[in-house]
């Protein structure tokens, strides 16, 4: 555990060291799980988001794109349910005085209860070596029986609880299994209590006419509710997504996780509007589809893994979570939520208009229904940046801390360094970056021994450094050191735009999909 600490503890000072991520409002001393992005941050989260657009909006031709405001007429959060039940069981701890969710204490509890079956597992693997069979091994073996079937029926309880409103067995619950307070270890807990999540807001002058608003704390309602103006307008034929990035604000009663959960946050979202009867099908298209999409980027396929929701939200009719193995373990990336026709049967409710698809061949209208694919922008960039950055022991002994960022995503595509601050050098790298930035986004670097800016540009996750010498005068041709391996090449000035756009195109890694 401590060894993680030390690991998280270690991205998030890397990430303001280097210009990622700044504590919001730092001179007043910050605010509670709100974020800045700084000037590398930005450029990685926008090329995240465009990496997601260009896959879902680009590639597909029945995805269309809108973006909503993030003020709505406060009945759609009454339709959607977020007044009544957008809650969170919360706990406080009367020694301590910290607060948690309930939730979240029993799914760590449970977290520890599948990582001793993992251990298992993996002590077996080794033990049998080829011979090993793991699905058996999971299905026979006690101690693993015994975990997975202890972890099932908690999580089972405590869903029970939380939906029938029984706070007092899923408070009985944590006491029974000893849950301690993380960082105090106590275990004097008050009762659980419902929190809603909603940050309310007024519109309008005067005290009197001022309307109650919500922030919208998810970015979903605002494809709902467009549903039927994109059908008609794109003249789109079922089944057809609407997809959206943008801004979601929740009021988290624990929030101390970096940019895991934030108050103000960025979601990526696409509602796939399909035929009653047909959504199954797409629900594993897309389970599959958005699980190769993270994988494109290389990170590992052993850092993911499916959490298939076993007890379901009353409006969905099956539903997944894309876990990531963040520093602190798997947690939610992603989330894919079959939803039946819940959500435009609500507004259609709620605002007396009809939401429907006119199908032209059947000469019949539907209400059609859902499937959701719903990632958070900063949880991915949390991925991303806490699985890239590297420590490495190089052969001489020194150690090189390098953020292996996919080359696609990396804020700065290459830096240009002249080997010396004289004899034309400066001029002929600044001749480079005036032709490569039309394409990329490069920086300029002469301070200091070349090495330890190889350096710099390593921990700033830049994949290509490009080295102008005086051989560079002669025959117009430069070094280009790799990243990842530093690998040194020497090539023409003339290629260097189609080496770099070889490694950085969109098209590139998105083709690894397929
Ligand atoms: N429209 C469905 C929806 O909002 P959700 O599971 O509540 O579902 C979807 O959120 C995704 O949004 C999550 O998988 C997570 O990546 C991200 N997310 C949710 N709450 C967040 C928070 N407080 N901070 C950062 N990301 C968050």
């Amino acid at each position: 555990m401590a060894k993680q600490d030390d690991i998280f503890k270690n991205v998030i000072s890397h990430a303001k060291e280097y210009g990622y991520i700044f504590p919001s409002s730092e001179i007043y001393d910050g605010l509670s799980a709100v974020y800045d992005y700084a000037q590398n941050g930005v450029e990685l989260k926008r090329n995240i988001r465009e990496y997601w657009w260009k896959f879902m909006v680009q590639m597909h031709e029945n995805i269309v794109g809108i973006d909503a405001s993030i003020f709505m007429h406060p009945t759609t959060w009454k339709a959607s349910g977020h007044v009544d039940a957008f809650n969170d069981p919360l706990i406080d701890n009367k020694d301590s005085k910290k607060r948690y969710r309930a939730d979240v204490l029993i799914e760590d509890y449970c977290e520890k209860l599948h990582q001793k079956a993992q251990k298992e597992i993996e002590k077996a693997k080794k033990r049998f070596g080829e011979s090993f069979d793991e699905e058996q091994f999971i299905n026979t073996n006690p101690r693993v029986v015994e975990y997975y079937s202890r972890k099932k029926e908690i999580m089972e309880r405590m869903a029970k609880g939380l939906d029938s409103g029984n706070l007092a067995d899923v408070k009985a619950l944590i006491e029974e299994l000893e849950i301690a307070d993380p960082e105090t270890g106590s275990k004097n807990w008050t009762e659980v209590r419902q929190f809603n999540l909603m940050f309310g807001t007024k519109l309008g002058a005067s005290a009197d006419s001022a309307m109650d608003l919500y922030l919208r704390p998810e970015t979903a309602q605002g494809i709902f509710v467009n549903f039927l103006n994109v059908q008609k307008t794109g003249r789109m034929k079922i089944p057809f997504g609407i997809a959206q990035t943008g801004k979601a604000f929740r009021n988290e009663i624990v929030a101390r996780q970096f940019i895991f959960r934030m108050r103000e946050f960025e979601q990526m979202e696409m509602q796939f509007f399909v035929k009653p009867g047909e959504e199954m099908k797409y629900y594993r298209y897309w389970k599959d589809n958005r699980l190769k999409w993270h994988l494109s980027l290389g990170l590992g396929e052993e850092n993911y893994r499916y959490h298939d929701h076993e007890k379901l939200a009353h409006y969905a009719n099956a539903a997944t979570d894309i876990e990531f193995n963040f520093p602190f373990g798997f947690k939610e990336l992603e989330g894919i939520h079959s939803r039946t026709d819940f959500d435009l049967k609500a507004h259609e409710k709620f605002s007396g208009k009809k939401l429907q698809f006119f199908d032209s061949e059947t000469n019949s209208s539907y209400v059609p229904y859902v499937v959701e694919t719903s990632v958070g922008l900063d949880r991915l960039f949390l991925a991303v940046f806490s699985k890239s950055l590297q420590e490495e022991i190089l052969e001489d002994g020194s150690t090189r801390t390098v953020l292996k960022l996919p080359a696609v995503l990396a804020p700065t595509k290459a830096t240009i360094l002249p080997l010396v601050k004289k004899d034309g050098l400066p001029e002929l790298a600044q001749e480079i970056i005036e032709e490569l930035k039309w394409d990329f986004n490069v920086a300029y670097d002469e301070k200091d021994a070349v090495g330890r800016r190889y350096r710099r540009a390593d921990a700033l996750g830049t994949p290509f450094c490009i080295t102008v010498d005086h051989q560079s005068l002669e025959d117009k041709t430069v070094t280009i050191r790799h990243r990842d391996s530093m690998k040194q090449d020497r090539v023409a000035i003339a290629d260097l735009s189609k080496i770099i756009d070889q490694e950085v195109a969109m098209k590139n890694w998105l083709k690894k999909m397929i």
